[in-house]
């Protein structure tokens, strides 16, 4: 479901190759279509060797050495589309940490009239709950094997109409200029920036197994739109990011629309910037800026007299029509003499992964520029292994977008587990970013963004600063392969394959698709989405060649030409998005959907992946020959959860013990006033939360699976 705050961007008009045609040049499509002999995958890749169960456990923080369940033995949750939540038979699910809620005493309580002010909320649980992570603590520091108590990290992604008193209110001011016709309060615009951003909050396991806010918590912090963050990495100090606000370039306001998340090998929360171009607006300024920079701004969304989303956050006056930076800054038209007297570069300094340290709340978050500005769904590490590089992986979630990695110039050293934010200095940093080229007979390519190797034919860059702050751009120049919107990474930690969930993509034509990303249908584009993985080349997270294949294809298990993965109605699903293993290697998939939702809402289920290169060469409607995985099966594939009705399940943490399992919902009721989940009591208006799933007899989620 499209909205206006939730505007999917795309913006990359590069012409870059599509894949299409290469395999079926090697491998003739009625041959596939027979079956015949020796064009599996697995003949095309070869036996891929399985580490052992739990190989990398010890590195992951706070997993216990439980081995994988050989099959899923829970029994399926059925397609619901009702106004509550449906888990599987044995669990227990509860909602808590509802948007609103406050963190510390003397803050009323979320009243249904929303008249809350805009500065409370730096004190109050955000809008829109979206990844998050459980860090075990002791004695007040990070303890990966501690699963009563805990500080949580979670993030607030972009906010409701419903947040305020009169929803989305604008005043009409027709004489004004195109991007200050509709006017919004300085009080919504607070709320909205307030609601935004990351809540750490300390929480505490009960005698019933369930937890509680540990309020008044010296751990509980927000980190909101209008908090200060310094800017480190390749961009830091660059001319590229300083502002009126910071001449330096070495901090910038805030944080902007948390969408996934990751943690670092090291115990801090990583947590990204994806739609931060939806509170930007930009007049007329191609003529003071030039053509390169505009070619720049354009590539990420903004071009000349545009908004980038509906939030507006630039209209609001401050009192008496004094337009105060707190709301000019959104605007990024240059006006000023020189960059140091407006905010031209305010947009630039958004767009990154930024570390938070949960344990240290006297330090500011940190936005680690080295890994490149695009619109960030959530950051995985592959496996830690002491002397090697620290690798993160990530997706850059709008039509049509790139996957990239991080390899870290210092290596691996576990003596830095709970060193903190000075740990993020020496691996994130330095290092080398690049993005991912899928080929068509399922081998692929990392390509390094580098001053020796992006060569751009309109934009001339400047320096490795200019490189990451125009990441889309220089992975453009370097052939990279478009993909049906990368959302969440996740990397196995049995066999080390790195998934990626692409979940859908509405402009994916039919002579557009390639290999990786082979279906469009009816006019609708890659409608459901697929997940795809890979395995990089001997194993190694730093090497610059992998081989692929589409771990599963979402789609309704009845639309025969779609359901590739042979989809039941116990585990078909569309739009896969969040993706999470848990420390045994259990994937967990989630799903923010539209397309199937008068079947079923989103849902989570359970997944037990084998390997790349396992199934076989499958043919799409539009002619494309790709490498499939293994078909699903009850044993391998099961829905565990239905949300309420309206709503996106996302987010995914647990802890050590694999006792809980938290998972959050995301403006339920959307599009369906009616649903009040989440509510006050007596209350009307539905509110995001998190929701913690619990096995009644007190065991491992998914420990009767054993
Ligand atoms: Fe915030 Fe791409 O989901
Ligand atoms: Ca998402
Ligand atoms: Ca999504
Ligand atoms: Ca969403």
């Amino acid at each position: 479901m499209q909205h206006p705050h939730d505007y999917i961007e795309d913006s990359n008009t590069s012409d870059n190759p599509e894949f299409a045609n290469l395999l079926d040049q090697a491998i003739s499509r009625r041959t596939v279509l027979k079956g015949g002999a020796g064009l599996t995958a697995m003949a095309m890749f070869g036996a891929l060797p399985m580490m052992g169960n739990g190989a990398f456990a010890k590195t992951t923080a706070g997993a216990m050495n439980l081995p994988r369940p050989q099959s899923l033995k829970f029994k399926a949750v059925p397609h619901y589309t009702g106004n509550e939540m449906m888990v599987a038979e044995g669990y227990t699910a509860k909602a808590f940490l509802h948007l609103g809620e406050p963190l510390v005493d003397g803050i009323e309580p979320f009243r249904d009239d929303r008249k809350h002010s805009g500065e409370s909320f730096m004190y109050r649980m955000g809008d829109n709950h979206d990844g998050m992570n459980f860090y075990g603590m002791s004695n007040g520091k990070f303890d990966p094997h501690q699963s009563n108590r805990g500080l949580f990290a979670i993030n607030h992604e972009y906010t409701n109409d419903n947040l305020h008193p009169m929803g989305m209110y604008t005043q009409e001011d027709t004489n004004a200029a195109a991007i200050y016709r509709k006017k919004r309060l300085a009080m919504d615009v607070r709320r909205d920036a307030n609601a935004h951003g990351v809540s750490v909050v300390e929480l505490v396991r009960k005698d019933n197994g369930q937890f509680e806010l540990v309020k008044n918590s010296r751990f509980n912090k927000r980190y909101t739109s209008s908090t200060m963050t310094q800017l480190s990495g390749a961009a830091s100090g660059a001319s590229l990011v300083q502002t009126k606000y910071d001449k330096h370039g070495k901090t910038t306001w805030g944080i902007n629309n948390e969408c996934g998340a990751g943690a670092s090998p090291w115990g801090t929360y990583l947590t990204t910037e994806e739609n931060f171009l939806n509170v930007f607006a930009r007049g007329e300024d191609k003529a003071v800026i030039g053509a390169q920079a505009d070619l720049a701004l354009a590539r990420y969304g903004l071009k000349e007299n545009s908004t980038g989303g509906g939030y507006l956050w630039h209209t609001a006056d401050d009192k008496d029509g004094v337009v105060a930076d707190e709301f000019s800054r959104w605007d990024i038209t240059a006006r000023g003499k020189t960059a140091h007297d407006d905010y031209r570069n305010g947009f630039n300094a958004f767009g990154y992964i930024v570390e938070i340290d949960p344990f240290n709340p006297q330090a500011k978050a940190i936005k680690r520029t080295s890994l490149g500005r695009f619109a960030h769904e959530n950051c995985a590490f592959a496996p830690a292994v002491a002397g090697k590089p620290i690798v993160f992986y990530m997706g850059d979630d709008a039509r049509g977008e790139y996957i990239y990695k991080f390899v870290s110039k210092a290596l691996w050293s576990p003596k830095d587990i709970g060193k903190g934010l000075k740990a993020g200095d020496k691996y994130m940093n330095e290092g080398t970013l690049y993005v991912a080229v899928f080929n068509a007979d399922g081998t692929g390519q990392w390509r390094p963004l580098t001053m020796n190797t992006v060569k751009h034919k309109e934009y001339n860059f400047a320096n490795q600063a200019d490189i990451v702050v125009h990441a889309r751009l220089a992975a453009d120049a370097l052939g990279a392969t478009k993909m049906d919107r990368p959302e969440w990474v996740a990397v196995s930690p049995i066999t080390g394959e790195v998934y990626v969930t692409l979940t859908n993509n509405s402009k994916r034509t039919p002579d557009a698709t390639d290999a990786a990303n082979p279906r469009s249908y009816n006019d609708k584009g890659n409608q459901h989405g697929h997940i795809i993985c890979w395995r990089e080349k001997d194993g190694d997270h730093a090497a610059t060649s992998f081989n692929w294949d589409v771990y599963l294809f979402a789609a309704p298990n009845d639309l025969t030409e779609q359901n590739l993965s042979g989809l039941s109605p116990d585990n078909d699903l569309s739009s896969p998005d969040g993706l999470y293993f848990d420390p045994r290697g259990v994937l967990w998939i989630q799903t923010d959907d539209g397309a199937y939702t008068k079947t079923t809402n989103c849902m989570l289920l359970a997944a037990l992946p084998n390997r790349v290169g396992d199934g076989k060469i499958v043919s799409t409607t539009t002619g494309k020959n790709t490498p499939v995985g293994m078909m699903a099966s009850d044993d391998t594939l099961k829905r565990f959860f239905v949300g309420p009705k309206g709503c996106e399940v996302t987010g995914i943490t647990m802890t050590p013990d694999l006792k809980t399992l938290f998972i959050n919902i995301q403006h339920p009721g959307e599009d369906h006033p009616d649903v009040a989940w989440g509510a006050v009591a007596g209350g009307k208006v539905p509110r995001s939360a998190t929701v913690m799933i619990t096995k009644d007899d007190g065991g491992v989620i998914l420990g009767e699976s054993l």
